[in-house]
């Protein structure tokens, strides 16, 4: 588990970063969600969603959409849904099927009560204030709604933890180089359920673990670099460790035959 500084998590949920660098476009989210296809068990998120809103009619937000992966699923499988795709990039909404809207999950641009279900997927992270953002989830939810989060754990993903900071190390000629930068500490799956109990009174978490076995040094290379928003945070010069990061990744494949990451996620189905 890597924890951040202050200073780290500020600039994890700075919307300037957000907006103009990290989800100016869709390619860094792709390469993470990309490490996916290699992993065991495989889960269909959208599905799992979908399931969730089995007895849901009307109005979906998907808060936070990112590329849209939720929201197209939405208008595939259940047409009979009025899904809205909301994000605070607007670059990152120009592919996502309409109707979509530039809004900060902070302030939505929708009345009390008037959404069946609201998806705020691996963004609450994001947000400056997390307790207050949940507050405003459950303002737009009519009574009965859905609230359907996702984030992971803090023990997630640890091998890429472990590599970056090896890699970052022998950038800087010492045993171990600084933590990488962690998205999703501020609103991990440990500490998820505690901040969504404040507006939510009946919350189901489901886990959400597998192993991605790759042999290609390419993805795992991806992921890392797709934190290049958040350089100037890492302490070490970026994207020379991100190039150690491949050197000892290739070296791992060819003796090991693969590079092994444990994925720890979970996805919050919240009731009031
Ligand atoms: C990690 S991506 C997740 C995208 C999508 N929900 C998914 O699970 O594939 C986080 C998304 O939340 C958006 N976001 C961050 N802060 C936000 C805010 N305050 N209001 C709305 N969207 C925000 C980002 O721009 C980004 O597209």
């Amino acid at each position: 588990m890597t924890s951040n500084t202050a200073q780290q998590d500020a600039a994890v949920a700075d919307k300037a970063i957000l907006a103009n660098s990290a989800y100016a476009d869709g390619r860094h989210l792709a390469a993470r969600q990309s490490v996916y296809r290699w992993q065991q068990p495989q889960y269909d998120l959208p599905g799992i969603v979908l399931e969730e809103l089995a007895g849901t009619r009307g109005i979906v937000l998907d808060v936070g959409c990112g590329n849209g992966k939720f929201v197209s699923r939405l208008h595939k499988d259940r047409p009979d849904l009025q899904a809205v795709g909301m994000d605070i990039s607007a670059g990152i909404l120009a592919d996502v099927e309409k109707p979509v809207l530039v809004a900060d999950a902070q302030a939505l641009p929708f009345a009390d009560d008037s959404a069946e279900a609201v998806l705020a997927l691996h963004m609450l992270y994001h947000v400056g204030d997390i307790e207050a953002t949940i507050k405003e989830l459950a303002r737009v939810l009519r009574p009965g709604g859905v609230l359907i989060a996702s984030t992971n754990s803090d023990t997630d993903k640890q091998e890429l933890d472990q590599l970056w900071a090896r890699a970052a190390g022998d950038v800087l000629g010492i045993p171990e180089g600084p933590a990488r930068v962690s998205l999703s500490s501020r609103f991990s799956l440990e500490k998820a359920p505690g901040f969504l109990g404040t507006a939510f009174r009946d919350i189901r978490v489901r886990e959400l673990p597998g192993t991605i076995e790759i042999t290609d040094p390419g993805p795992i290379v991806a992921h890392l670099a797709s934190y290049e928003a958040w350089a100037d945070q890492s302490g070490v010069p970026f994207h020379e460790t991100v190039s150690r990061a491949s050197e000892i990744v290739a070296a791992e494949i060819e003796t090991e035959g693969t590079f092994k990451i444990t994925c720890r996620g979970g996805i919050l189905a919240c009731r009031p």
